[in-house]
């Protein structure tokens, strides 16, 4: 194993036992210690799913970034392997940042972005790839970077060129990259590629618009049922009376791809998630070429509980979701294994740590969960489905300059299906036609009572 890996992986078998387990998820994936963040290298290899993270092991706050791992083959039970990536060569000395994971001649490749910090403070971001042959141990190629900004047209910012998600198309493999313009405009490059290490510029694949934020973070892209998406997370989307009141958000981006020109015409943009914690979601393909995606349950700018009360960890994963095609957005459903997985819970009933309610809704609705001091509520009124921690005594505040406390979304909602863990609610509303997301702390008993 290479130095630095041996060492995470020491630290974290002499620390783990130290971390306070009193809100760490039961069925969300989350680290054994210290801080995670994005999801990364999404893929199914050899029967199993692999999940990879942006994981600082050494403090609860984000921190030079490795890449974490672990596996599963059901989504329910994960289990955790050493350290895959660790910044430890010149091209990626100040972080391992996010990409993803394909499968090639039973060979499983990463690719990822080199975050590198000159001496006087500029930062340069460039895409690396690593194999494995036993999808534990990873190599960092010998033609790493490869590619650097210098391949980026000059409307482009070399130093904000990051995330690369990988895929197949027509015997060619390409990567969907994020890119800053000049112009503070979020854009989408496409990288090309016919053996994995020769890379180059394709095309900028999307480009945003003004008020669509100035960096789009982690981007994806996939077809189903024929229509093109690329999901992705911007900084700053400017916010309307309901939509993106997060600072960043995180949007399904419907369209069509024009392969002779390669580029992505958009027809539709919507936000994937309505909640407060939603952010850089990655897919897969699994075994029955469903395509399930995972997010990361924060938000960046965010006050993280966990690290206030020392606790020894941060953030966790949502609930991996199957992705439908609906129109021009994206439904959401729970995999049944993990939804077996959850208890069911009814009104008046106390939550012990985890549990799912199913309501069928035909009049507004108001929910409660917790005490009477310290207490989250949700449900269904006046037309839109709603999450308010305002009443949460561990207060978690954000760099918004506008009240995050309460978010929600415009839907004639007939079913609610809300998932629970001893951190955060996934509300699902019409089988997954939207959803919302959010953490929660609550100390005292958690009893679910209608208001
Ligand atoms: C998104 C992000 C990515 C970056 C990573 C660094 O949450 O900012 O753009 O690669 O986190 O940890």
């Amino acid at each position: 194993m290479r130095k630095k890996i041996e060492e995470v992986h020491q630290y974290i078998q002499e620390n783990k036992a130290i971390v306070n387990q009193t809100f760490k998820p039961e069925k969300h994936f989350s680290a054994e210690i210290g801080w995670i963040n994005d999801p990364n290298g999404c893929v199914f290899f050899r029967g199993e799913y692999h999940l990879f993270y942006q994981f600082y092991p050494y403090d609860s706050v984000w921190g030079p970034m490795h890449w974490g791992h672990a596996k599963t083959k059901d989504f329910v039970n994960w289990d955790h392997l050493p350290v895959a990536l660790a910044p430890d060569m010149p091209y990626d000395k100040d972080g391992c940042f996010s990409g993803s994971a394909i499968v090639k001649d039973d060979t499983l490749w990463l690719m990822y972005t080199g975050n590198v910090v000159n001496e006087d403070g500029t930062v340069v971001q460039i895409q690396n790839m690593a194999y494995s042959k036993d999808g534990i141990h990873f190599e960092k190629i010998a033609e790493n970077p490869v590619a650097t900004g210098r391949i980026l047209p000059k409307e482009l910012v070399a130093a904000d060129f990051r995330d690369p998600k990988l895929f197949e198309k027509n015997g060619r493999y390409y990567a969907v990259v994020a890119a800053k313009h000049q112009d503070e405009i979020g854009t989408v490059v496409l990288l090309g590629s016919d053996n994995l290490i020769d890379w180059n510029f394709e095309s900028i694949f999307l480009k945003g618009e003004a008020h669509q934020g100035f960096m789009w973070e982690c981007p994806d892209f996939f077809e189903l049922d024929g229509q093109a998406f690329i999901t992705v997370s911007p900084m700053r989307y400017q916010r309307t009376d309901e939509d993106f009141i997060n600072l960043n958000s995180t949007v399904t981006i419907a369209g069509q791809v024009d392969w002779d020109k390669k580029v992505f015409v958009q027809t539709s943009v919507s936000e994937l998630d309505h909640g407060h914690d939603f952010y850089a979601p990655q897919s897969l393909l699994d075994d029955k070429g469903q395509r399930i995606t995972i997010a990361w349950m924060h938000n960046w700018g965010r006050t993280v509980v966990p690290h206030e009360l020392k606790h020894g960890w941060a953030c966790n994963m949502t609930l991996p979701r199957i992705l439908h095609k609906s129109g021009e957005k994206l439904r959401q459903q729970v995999p049944d294994a993990v939804l077996a997985s959850f208890p069911e819970l009814h009104v008046g009933d106390e939550l012990d740590a985890i549990g799912r309610l199913d309501l069928d809704i035909d009049q507004d609705i108001v929910l409660r969960l917790g005490d009477d001091s310290d207490y989250i509520e949700f449900g269904y009124q006046a037309g839109s489905v709603f999450i308010d921690r305002s009443h949460q005594k561990l207060e978690i505040t954000g760099e918004e300059e506008w009240p995050i406390n309460r978010r929600s979304v415009t839907v004639d909602a007939q079913h609610l299906q809300i998932f629970f863990d001893k951190n955060s609610v996934e509300i699902f509303v019409n089988h997954g036609q939207e959803s919302l997301t959010s953490a929660i702390y609550l100390q005292g008993k958690k009893i679910l009572q209608q208001v």
